[in-house]
């Protein structure tokens, strides 16, 4: 696929409904895990703006910084560790309305106010997450979560 991306308004929903067959069709035929990452980081931070949009995958026991858009980012962080380490400790997606309130956050850029990860499950297995910043406190709810979590689904980890 080598056509632009179409950026669609609207409703969060409908922003990601119009987005998830562009990523499928990105996705589409591509076997390398990196390239996917990347493409799928980018279509995010094309659709929505977000500050900052990326995976951290599971290295010996780490969280080992991937693909990414936005400000440069920690490279490792240690399980229970931050948002990414709390969400691969209990393999769920956690939101966060407010980092400040969240004890042990990491502040990778002083500009995030909110965040939501997703872990990606693989045979049980926490094998990374996809982190997502924004600028703007509460910016994330179930509705994200929802598709986020679609949205890893499709990627070949
Ligand atoms: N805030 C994250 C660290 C990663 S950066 O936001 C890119 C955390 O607390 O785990």
């Amino acid at each position: 696929m080598a056509e632009d991306l179409q950026i669609h308004t609207g409703t969060k929903a409908e922003q990601y409904q119009s987005l998830i067959p562009q990523v499928k069709g990105l996705l589409e035929g591509e076997t390398d895990l990196i390239a996917n990452m990347a493409n799928v980081v980018a279509a995010l931070k094309e659709q929505f703006g977000w500050l900052w949009v990326g995976f951290y995958v599971v290295k010996n026991e780490e969280l080992v910084l991937a693909p990414f858009q936005g400000p440069v980012a920690c490279t490792r962080i240690k399980k229970g560790r931050g948002v990414c380490g709390a969400s691969w400790a209990q393999a769920q997606t956690l939101i966060v309305p407010d980092v400040e309130k969240f004890p042990g956050h990491i502040a990778c850029s002083s500009l995030s106010r909110s965040e939501i990860v997703v872990p990606v499950i693989r045979q049980d297995e926490v094998v990374a997450v996809l982190d997502v910043d924004s600028v703007n406190p509460d910016e994330f709810d179930t509705t994200d979560q929802e598709y986020l979590e679609e949205i890893v689904a499709l990627v070949n980890f």
